[in-house]
Parts: structure tokens; sequence; C-alpha cells
């Protein structure tokens, strides 16, 4: 999947004179030695990587805009042009190509002059401080950009799957044969897990439930079942039908909005108990 993932790398001026050049500061690694490690990352992550270094604003400009259309990403160390160059950052702002701007070493915690990129307000984000290990999780990040990498319950089913960005919604419906509240809470319980059973839906994915009930019963119930459930963090919304005559007695409507990527023919709705003539078409 990340196959055809293309990054590139750009080293801006002086960093071909890594392993030399204050080593105190930057480290002892070359600059061959760290775009070696580049390199096996980028074979670890199942992507492509191409490394440039270049001393000269112009020829930097120049491969920012060549990557358009041509990388995935871009993880960018422009040296000292970081503080000053508004002609590299415009470049960084032309592309749409995500770039991650990283530092060997800390810029915040050295001379006033460095404290300021004019790059990074620009940039998708900025690493520095974590010298060559900067590199690798900005490679990182760009090959999971897209994804939804941390779930908000950590579930493993959730982590790697692509940003969920449809809102679909899930009809539903049974019938009760009294306005008794056990009943009605049952009814409800039996009717959403049901509902979320047929559907695959994780809770998390649950944006909002609404609830309606004819006006034969009492409308505190259904929700009281979804807080039963354990809903406790999913907004709910409960509604009373006017009485149309020859409706269906005593029945609980349900609409779920879940977060999916699911066509929306691949809906399933739930139609239980004596709600099911509402909707001869489903197959239950
Ligand atoms: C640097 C920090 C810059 O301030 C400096 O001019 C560099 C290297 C870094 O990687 O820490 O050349 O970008």
């Amino acid at each position: 999947m990340n196959k055809n993932k293309k990054l590139l790398v750009l080293h801006g001026p002086n960093l071909n004179l890594l392993g030399k050049r204050e080593p105190q500061i930057y480290g002892k690694l070359t600059l061959e030695e760290l775009n070696n490690l580049i390199y096996r990352e980028a074979e670890r992550l199942g992507v492509s990587v191409d490394c440039h270094q270049s001393n000269h604003e112009g020829s930097l400009i120049d491969l920012i805009h060549g990557a358009e259309s041509k990388y995935d990403g871009i993880v960018f160390n422009p040296g000292a042009f970081t503080h000053y160059s508004i002609a590299l950052r415009d470049a960084v702002a032309g592309v749409t190509v995500p770039t991650i701007e990283v530092h060997l070493s800390n810029i915040s915690s050295r001379e006033d002059f460095r404290h300021r990129s004019v790059i990074a307000p620009v940039a998708w984000g900025q690493i520095s401080g974590l010298g060559p290990q900067g590199y690798l999780l900005a490679m990182r990040a760009l090959v999971d950009r897209g994804k939804e990498v941390f779930s908000p319950e950590g579930s493993e089913e959730t982590a790697g799957k692509q940003l969920i960005s449809k809102t679909r919604a899930v009809r539903g419906a049974i019938d009760v044969s009294s306005n008794g509240e056990n009943e009605i809470l049952e009814a409800t319980e039996e009717l959403l897990q049901e509902m979320v059973t047929r559907n695959s839906i994780n809770k998390s994915d649950i944006a909002a439930v609404i609830f309606s009930v004819t006006s034969d019963l009492n409308a505190v119930f259904p929700a009281k079942a979804a807080r039963r459930m354990g809903w406790r963090d999913v907004p709910l919304f409960d509604v009373v039908e006017i009485d149309v005559p020859g409706a269906l007695p005593r029945c609980i409507r349900v609409l779920m909005l879940i977060n999916t990527n699911k066509g929306i023919h691949e809906i399933k709705h739930v139609y239980l108990k004596g709600a099911a003539v509402l909707r001869k078409d489903l197959r239950q």
C-alpha cells in the first residue's frame, strides 16, 4: 500500500559538511551515513526516497517546484535559510506536496536568530533537536499522512485505516406491546444492538442517535436504554411523534448517524417485530 509513495529529502546549505562541522552540535554522522539511514528507513516503510543536498537557494527552490505531482512528501532541512529565506518559504507554500521541516539541532535552544523559522508556518510540521532520528520520524509521518493511525479507543482494529470521512444514517424501528419501562428499554437495546451488529459499527463511529416514539410511549426511555448500554459520549435526541391515524402503535424509531466508509447501498436498515411491516422491502 505504501509501495507507490515517494519521498524527497532535501538537505540545505553546509549540510554537506556533516561529521566535520561543529560535531558537538550536529553529531559525528556524515551526510552519506545520514542518507544511508534514510534509505534503510524507506526500505522498512516500503516507500522510495530521493536525497539531495544543495548550498544554493535557487537549486533548492527548483527541487521543491519539481516535487509537485512527483513526490508524496518532502523532508526539508533548510539549514540557515530556515531563518530568513522568504523565497524558500514561498516555494514550500507554492506546491501542494506536504513538507516537514527538520533540524538536527534544537533551534529553539540556540542563538536567538535561530529561534525563528520563516518556513515552519507553511510546513505541515517541524521536528527540531532529535538529530538523525528527526528525518526518520518525518518520513514515517508523511507515509502515515491521511491514515487514522491513533484511534480514540486505541483499538488495533481502527489503527491504520483510511480516515473515515462520510456520515451516513441507519434507520431502525421496533414495536412494543405496552408503555412499560422495562419493555421499552429491552426493545430499544435489542434494536440498537441489531443495527450495530448488522452494520459492524464501532461505538466511536456513532456521531449521534435520534429516537422518536409514537405518542402512546414515554419518550425518555429509549435514550435511557442507550445510556444503559454504555453510550455515554454519544449525543442522543428524543422526540415524540404526532398522532397519525392508522399508524403502527407503540413504535420506537431510530435514526443513527455513523461515520463510515461504506457506500449508501451497503447500509442495513433494521425493522424488528411488528415494525417489519413498515419496510416490507427489507429482508431480515
Ligand atoms: C540546522 C540549524 C540551522 O540553524 C543551521 O543554520 C544549520 C543546521 C540543523 O539541522 O540543526 O545549518 O538546520
